[in-house]
């Protein structure tokens, strides 16, 4: 690593190396295959920190919205009369129905439940019960939708199903406001809705862990490397955060699409042409990433279903004032990172099942895949009872976590 790839970190040289003879194993085998422990990450991990939803431009006009579920909480965000964004769950008051079923729609100057037509305004409060005569007289605000906490940062929406350790979503991402302001990424337009594709025989975690490290690109990522594979580095989670830089390697590119990707990059217009000719990526624990590119600005996140199911979803969002070079730019990039992604589907299948053999005695990370490993340490921090080496017995596993929380285990 040198000086030049690091320019724009935050991190000091001594917080971006690991530590001398640093345990370079990963978690071990169970913590991808127990459903106790699953239960205690939906709580711990899901439930409790910041969440990306959607981004503004998801929701144009009052009255659009965008339904975010994960790990049994429904989330509904939704734009009101005045123009401004509110987080509800979707959760009708009187018997729990969706109040909307769709990913995303419009709702055309109120909410009306689809189960027995309860209605709500779109700030949220109860405009009325169908055939109220029946029910007692029914606070507007005390009977409205209740409030998903939410925060937007640089135009993600980001939600909150319950209090956490993180602080507020500007604070977990103040060391790099700064860099990202540059992609003006209040700005962005949605160009598509936002996808969600269901990975089958996976756990989650199999899926960060690939993520989580760039050692893998020069071998699995033909496209990737040829782009930024001399100079890409990850940097490890510090405070919940992780960045990875991926400087464009200075040759032209062997590979069609890249070669072509860079000539149109170079064609970028002012703003566009002074961001930085490379990929950004920001980690925010424990499963959401933003990417920042010339051409676009993406996220994706894992959507655990149980130990071993799971999802992504994301979206990629143009900037406002697309031209045709800078659609075709960003056309190739999705190409680029479609191959990617295709590639890191078969890795992390194969990292799971391997968690299922008798063989598997856990890893040996290189200094390269530092991401993991500090990844790792803070989902340990979070729920402790990830530290045990084997397995705990059946009924034990919530107990012991909230045993070493309390610090009566080690
Ligand atoms: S559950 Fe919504 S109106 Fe009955
Ligand atoms: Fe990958």
């Amino acid at each position: 690593m040198t000086q030049k790839h690091n320019m724009n970190s935050s991190l000091t040289e001594k917080e971006l190396k690991p530590p001398p003879n640093w345990d370079r194993s990963g978690l071990p085998a169970w913590t991808y295959l127990n459903d106790e422990l699953f239960e205690l990450e939906k709580e711990e991990l899901f439930r409790r920190h910041w969440q990306i939803a959607c981004h503004t431009s998801d929701i144009p006009e009052p009255g659009c919205y965008v339904t975010f579920d994960i790990v049994g909480e429904r989330a509904l965000i939704l734009r009101d009369n005045e123009g401004q964004i509110r987080a509800f769950h979707n959760l009708c008051r009187h018997r729990g129905s969706r109040v909307v079923d769709a990913s995303k729609g419009r709702c055309q100057g109120a909410i009306v439940c689809p189960f027995h037509g309860w209605s709500y305004s779109l700030d949220g409060t109860l405009r009325g019960a169908a055939k109220s005569h029946t029910l007692p007289d029914l606070d507007q605000c005390e009977w409205g939708l209740k409030s998903v906490e939410m925060e937007i940062w640089q135009g993600f929406v980001f939600v909150r199903f319950k209090p956490g350790p993180q602080p507020s979503i500007a604070k977990v991402l103040e060391r790099f406001s700064e860099e990202v302001s540059l992609y003006r990424s209040e700005q962005l337009l949605s160009v598509e809705p936002i996808e969600c594709t269901p990975a089958e025989n996976i756990n989650w975690k199999a899926i960060r862990d690939v993520d989580n490290e760039g050692y893998h690109v020069a071998r699995a990522h033909p496209a990737l490397h040829d782009l930024y594979g001399q100079h890409y580095f990850d940097e490890p989670f510090v405070n919940g955060v992780s960045r990875s830089y991926a400087p464009f390697n200075e040759s032209a590119g062997r590979m069609w699409s890249v070669r072509n990707y860079k000539k149109f990059v170079d064609q970028l217009e002012s703003p566009y042409r002074e961001l930085p000719r490379a990929w950004l990526y920001i980690g925010i624990f424990p499963n959401n990433v933003l990417g920042f590119y010339p051409d676009a600005v993406m996220f994706y996140q894992d959507m655990p279903f149980s130990v071993s199911t799971a999802a992504v979803r994301g979206a990629i969002y143009k900037h406002p004032d697309e031209n045709r070079v800078m659609r075709l730019a960003r056309y190739l990039s999705t190409r680029i990172d479609a191959m990617a992604v295709e590639e890191d589907r078969q890795l992390t299948l194969w990292s799971f099942e391997a968690t299922r053999s008798s063989a598997y005695d856990g890893i040996l990370l290189s200094d390269l895949e530092y991401g993991v490993k500090s990844y790792h340490n803070a989902l340990r921090e979070v729920i402790p009872v990830m530290k045990q080496k084997t397995e705990p017995l059946t009924g034990t596993v919530s107990q012991i976590n909230s045993a070493s929380q309390s610090g009566e285990v080690k």
